[in-house]
Order: structure tokens, then C-alpha cells, then sequence
């Protein structure tokens, strides 16, 4: 069997985690919402029309934040559409999905809905068609306890507390062009910089999250990029990173776009340390990479002008979880500078959560890789030492054939290790050495394998691809050795001895 080696030390800490990197995302997009997480027909509707078996999945999760209500919906929406009695609210036409929008879900709906998924909002505002005048009300609706005319809306309204949200996006991908009113960077920069001194002003205890580029293939990138951060530096927090992948018929790109990521995170960090200088800041500027998934962009269908259309349901197969797996070791292991990171989506739309309309809920297969960093990737990461053979790729030459996560909690005394095999033809023997840590006893292993790359779950066999219990030959100590099956993600969680 072919040999690898991987040493973890615990006087190499990269970083603590911050849990927001495993956030997700809500949008106003086919039928994400309607019949998603709201459907106040369904018989596990809530009083508020939210479906319960939705938002079990999604506790299950362990989202600790949504982004909402876009995505590309963002910059034709007038949030105030979504307010007040629900039989008043307008049906609009919705020019990013070319969709009925009729506003029975706004933004109280979504605060409400955010409590019960046991997760906190993230609020874009609309930097499209909306003005930073109309940004500004919604944050005093939101934000603003009382005694002021939108804030006193929110209380008539029946919340008599604000909303608190403390994460707002200035806009969405105004970099497109397939962007509602899509800006030229200079245009966006000055944009945002004033709406961000008005959201400031309204709530100086929120943090701004600034549109970078959408995409590493973007013209613009990352001149785009490096417009906004040095007019938007002082005011801004983050600046946002949006990165998809799909399998378009070569297997060993595909399963290196964890390399990928880790490339387009490290330009973006570049040009912020360039601006941080040439700004003369003391700041170091995060990243919010709120929007990365799997996304099957090519085979999309537009329904025009219907309500709640079923569009962009992939269905994820066994190489796509895999996939989603190794973003995440890229995703946590920058956790020194990503500090957000939003699965794109949650429910229906490029989503692992998958509903019926009236029936029942689907876990797709990228539900569980994470599921699984999601809740045991907790407290802080490590550097991993590994040494690898490399996977000759088409599109990033040699890539390691081995993605490494490592993540101790201080809290549990619990160490946990994620690891994605992309050689699909090769298992291959880790030797992990776990230093510093103590004595540790091996609790859970659990693999995600198969010999079709291409299978997926379905209502009628929903749990085709899950993780499956593994035994370790060796249960503790502070080396272990682990079989990784070819084209496999593994996790491995450890505990120290009292
Ligand atoms: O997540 C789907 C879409 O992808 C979002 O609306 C947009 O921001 C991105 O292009």
C-alpha cells in the first residue's frame, strides 16, 4: 500500500476557529424559502408556517450563521416589500431568477426563522437598485430600539426588540455584469464606503462585509479586489470571496479544488495586506468567503416568471461530497483570515437539504462532510506536516494527493483529524503523529467511500451515501495508523486521556 505521513504538533496552532466559517445561506432563489423553509401548508408547519422538519435538519447541522436574503435576488429587492400585514405585501417580478416574489417571508420572518434554526443572520443590503439611504432604514429597522420612524415601524410591526443583527454584506457580486445594476469597481467602492459609514452611524457595533471579486476568473480580478479595499479599508471589516466547483469530466481536477481555493484565498489575502499598507492601517482585514459550494451552474433551468420554481436543485453525488470535504480543510486551515464562510445554500438551491413540497426532507451527500467539520471541527487548527505523493493534474499541475484538517478543542479535550484521499486509484497508509496532546483514545472513525464516485441519495434510498463506522486497530496512544480507502474522506476524532 502506498505510504504517507502526517505530524501534528500543538506548539503549531494556526488559529483559533471562528465557529461563523461554518455558516450558510439563504436566498430568495427558487424554492429555498417557498416549500424550503417555509410552507405554511405542510403538516409539520409551524404556527409561523416554518417547516419543523426543515429546521431539524438544519439544527443538525450546526449553522451558526445564514447569510440572507441574497445572493443575486439582493439587487432588485426592496426590503420594505417583506414588512408589515402579509395581504398587503406586493407580488413583484424578480429579475435575477426571473421568479414571482410575493414577499410573504421578509426580514422579520427571517429573524424569527434564525431563532428557531438556532443561528444568527447575516443581512445584505441591496447595493443594486437600492440606494444607501434605503440600506440605512434597514438597519434602523432592524437595529434601532425605538423612537425613531423605522424603528417604530418594527415595533408596530410586533417586535418590540430589535433584531440585533450584527453581520451586513454591502451588496452582492456588483462585479457581474449579470448583476442587477452591476457597478464598475471605482463605482462600487464609493457605494459602498458611504453605505457604510450611514450603517455605521445607525449601529457602530456591526461589522461590514465589502464585495470582492466573484470570482478568480473574473477580468476584473483582483484589480476589483484591490479597488475597493483601498476605499473601503477604514470602513469595512471583511471583504467577501465567492468561490463554485463542478465536475466537468476530469476527476483529478475536480477532486484538487481544495488546492484551488487555498490559491484564491491566498491572492485576496495578498492584495488586503497590500492595502492595509498602502492605506498605512494598523488593521489586518478578514475574509468572508460567503458563498463556496459544489454547483452545477451549466445544467441550470430558468422558469420564467413562476413562483417558487425548482431551480438549481442539484443532486450531489459521492465525488461532490468528497469535493465539499477538502474546501473545508482549505476553508479551516486559513481560519487565521477567514473568519466567515457560508455553504452556498442551504435548502433546495445548490443546497444539501433537499424538501418535497408537502413531503418529505432528502440529506444530500455533501449534508454530512459538513455535518461532520461542522461539529467537531471546533476550538482551533493546527499545521499539519504532511508528506505526500502528489496527483498530476490538468488544470493546477502536482497537487498533493492528501487534504489535512487538524482541530483541537480545548473546551471537550477532544482532537479531531479530516482527511481526503483524491487519489482514485490508491488506498494509502497514514502514519498521523498527534504531539504535545497527550495521551489520546481514538472515540469515532468514520469514512465516506464507495466504488461509484457518481452515486447519490434519493427519496427512495436516502442513505446510499453516508459515513460509514470504521474500526482502528489501534484505539490510543499518540500515533496511530489510518487505511485510507482511495477516493475517500475520513474523520477521525480523538479524546484525551483523563
Ligand atoms: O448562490 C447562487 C448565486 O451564486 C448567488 O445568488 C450569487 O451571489 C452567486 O452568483
Amino acid at each position: 500500500m502506498k505510504q504517507a505521513r502526517c505530524t501534528v504538533n500543538r506548539h503549531f496552532k494556526i488559529s483559533d476557529i471562528d465557529e461563523r466559517v461554518y455558516g450558510s445561506f439563504i436566498e430568495h432563489m427558487g424554492r429555498a424559502v417557498y416549500t424550503g423553509i417555509y410552507e405554511p401548508e405542510h403538516k409539520q408547519a409551524d404556527e409561523q408556517g416554518f417547516r419543523t422538519d426543515v429546521l431539524s435538519a438544519i439544527q443538525d447541522l450546526n449553522v451558526p450563521i445564514v447569510r440572507y436574503p441574497g445572493g443575486n435576488f439582493l439587487s432588485g429587492y426592496d426590503w420594505k416589500d417583506g414588512i408589515g400585514p402579509k395581504q398587503e405585501r406586493p407580488k413583484r417580478l424578480d429579475y435575477a431568477w426571473l421568479s414571482i416574489e410575493t414577499n410573504q417571508f421578509g426580514i422579520n420572518e427571517f429573524a424569527d426563522w434564525a431563532q428557531k434554526a438556532n443561528t444568527q443572520g447575516m443581512i445584505a443590503v441591496n447595493l443594486g437598485t437600492g440606494t444607501p439611504q434605503d440600506a440605512g432604514y434597514l438597519a434602523e429597522y432592524c437595529n434601532v430600539a425605538q423612537g425613531t420612524y423605522w424603528s417604530d415601524k418594527r415595533r408596530e410591526h410586533g417586535y418590540e426588540q430589535p433584531h440585533a443583527f450584527k453581520v451586513w454584506c454591502l451588496g452582492n457580486e456588483m462585479d457581474g455584469p449579470w448583476q442587477t445594476c452591476s457597478l464598475s469597481a471605482e463605482d462600487y467602492a464609493k457605494k459602498a464606503r458611504e453605505t457604510a459609514k450611514i450603517l455605521k452611524w445607525v449601529d457602530p457595533s456591526i461589522e461590514l462585509v465589502a464585495c470582492g471579486s466573484s470570482s478568480k476568473e473574473m477580468d476584473s480580478f483582483p484589480e476589483w479586489d484591490r479597488t475597493v479595499l483601498e476605499t473601503c479599508y477604514p470602513y469595512i471589516d471583511y471583504i467577501s470571496l465567492h468561490r463554485y466547483y463542478e465536475y466537468e469530466g476530469d476527476k483529478a481536477d475536480f477532486l484538487a479544488s481544495y488546492y484551488d481555493l487555498d490559491d484564491f484565498i491566498h491572492t485576496i489575502k495578498a492584495t488586503a495586506d497590500y492595502a492595509k499598507a498602502k492605506t498605512r492601517s494598523d488593521k489586518v482585514m478578514m475574509l468572508s468567503l460567503d458563498e463556496w459550494n459544489v454547483w452545477y451552474i451549466k445544467h441550470m433551468d430558468t422558469k420564467r416568471w413562476q413562483w417558487a420554481p425548482a431551480i438549481a436543485e442539484d443532486v450531489y453525488s459521492l465525488m461532490d461530497a468528497l469535493v465539499v470535504g477538502g474546501l473545508l480543510t482549505t476553508i479551516v486551515n486559513n481560519a487565521d483570515r477567514v473568519k466567515m464562510a457560508c455553504l452556498a445554500q442551504l435548502v433546495n438551491a445548490l443546497a444539501p437539504i433537499h424538501t418535497q413540497p408537502n413531503g418529505r426532507v432528502l440529506k444530500h451527500t455533501t449534508y454530512y462532510p459538513f455535518q461532520q467539520v461542522s461539529q467537531f471541527g471546533r476550538g482551533s487548527v493546527y499545521k499539519n506536516n504532511l508528506r505526500c505523493d502528489s496527483i498530476p493534474t490538468n488544470k493546477y499541475g502536482h497537487v498533493p494527493e492528501l487534504a489535512t484538517l487538524s482541530t483541537f478543542d480545548e473546551n471537550s479535550g477532544e482532537f479531531a483529524f479530516f482527511v481526503l484521499n483524491t487519489n482514485i486509484d490508491d488506498d494509502i497508509e497514514l502514519l498521523l503523529s498527534i504531539e504535545e496532546f497527550g495521551e489520546l483514545q481514538c472515540i469515532d472513525q468514520q469514512v465516506l467511500s464507495g466504488d461509484d464516485l457518481f452515486a447519490v441519495n434519493s427519496f427512495e434510498s436516502p442513505e446510499k451515501v453516508i459515513p460509514k463506522k470504521q474500526t482502528s486497530t489501534q484505539t490510543s496512544g499518540t500515533e496511530f495508523v489510518l487505511a485510507l480507502a482511495k477516493a475517500s474522506w475520513t474523520m477521525v476524532r480523538f479524546k484525551q486521556a483523563s
